[in-house]
């Protein structure tokens, strides 16, 4: 019998069995360093194959391997079992449609990602195109995004409403654009009538799990929750607008 071993827990659910997801019981012997990925693998390789999960880097940069441990929205490839103790839990993230055991229905991303319009260059800007590194910071941190949806899991309106709100992510994405200096569109008012961002009631959960630190709130939701607000209302903004015609507005 190993020296030490850790009770993980895991919540299976097979489509094509007629049965209600389940939390399984397993015993795996801790190694030294080990992530909760690690111990999960060690089940699918050791104990029951048929447990599906999905990741791919291991090395927290691809954003497959999300899940709740504990209950908290994290990647398990970056999650040491030496940090939450031998008794885990490991489940789906519930934000998303259930497939099968650990792997979610992420599809929906994809459909909001072709929603939102990319980076549209200025017209008629010299090349190659030059623009100041200061300026390009504020995008920078947006770019850091790996795609894990955590954030989109912790987020109690993308969870459990009905609304239409893009979620975190997707407003990063679109912050990552808006605030590029060479971009030409401005998506905030876009992101208000379609894409719901006047529900997000500014709580900062997503700010607080996202595993690339970015200041999902205050950086980008806050910032095009002003700048709509700002088209909207502000008649010298308006007027200055409409004189320089320099950013053409997606509605
Ligand atoms: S701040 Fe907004 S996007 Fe983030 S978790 Fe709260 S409601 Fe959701
Ligand atoms: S913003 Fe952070 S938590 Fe959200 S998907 Fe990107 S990396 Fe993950
Ligand atoms: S396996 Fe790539 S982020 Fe965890």
């Amino acid at each position: 019998m190993p020296e030490r071993e850790i009770d993980l827990k895991i919540r299976r659910f097979d489509p094509e069995k007629d049965e209600s997801p389940s939390m399984q019981e397993y015993k795996v012997p801790y190694v030294e360093g080990m992530m909760v990925l690690d111990a999960v693998r060690y089940v699918q390789e050791r104990i029951d194959p048929t447990l599906s999960i999905r990741w791919n880097c291991k090395a927290a940069k691809c954003g497959s391997c999300s899940a709740e441990i504990n209950g908290q929205p994290k990647l398990m490839c970056k999650t040491r079992v030496d940090s939450i103790g031998d008794r885990i839990s490991v489940s789906p993230m519930a934000a998303y449609p259930l497939i099968k055991d650990l792997v979610t229905d992420v599809s929906k991303n994809w459909e909001i990602t072709r929603k939102i319009p990319m980076f549209k260059p200025r017209e008629n800007m010299e090349v190659p195109w030059r623009t100041n590194a200061k300026d390009v910071e504020r995008s920078k941190e947006f770019k850091k995004c790996i795609e894990c949806g955590l954030c989109m899991d912790v987020c109690h309106v993308v969870r459990e409403h009905y609304t239409p709100y893009f979620g975190p992510m997707h407003i990063v994405k679109a912050a990552s654009w808006d605030m590029h200096p060479l971009d030409s569109l401005d998506r905030s008012k876009f992101l208000n009538k379609e894409g719901g961002l006047g529900y997000c009631n500014i709580t900062k959960c997503c700010t607080d799990v996202c595993p690339e630190h970015i200041h999902i709130t205050d950086n980008a939701i806050i910032q095009e929750k002003e700048r709509a607000i700002d088209r909207q209302y502000d008649p010298i903004a308006m007027l200055i607008k409409g004189i320089r015609k320099k950013e053409k507005v997606v509605n």
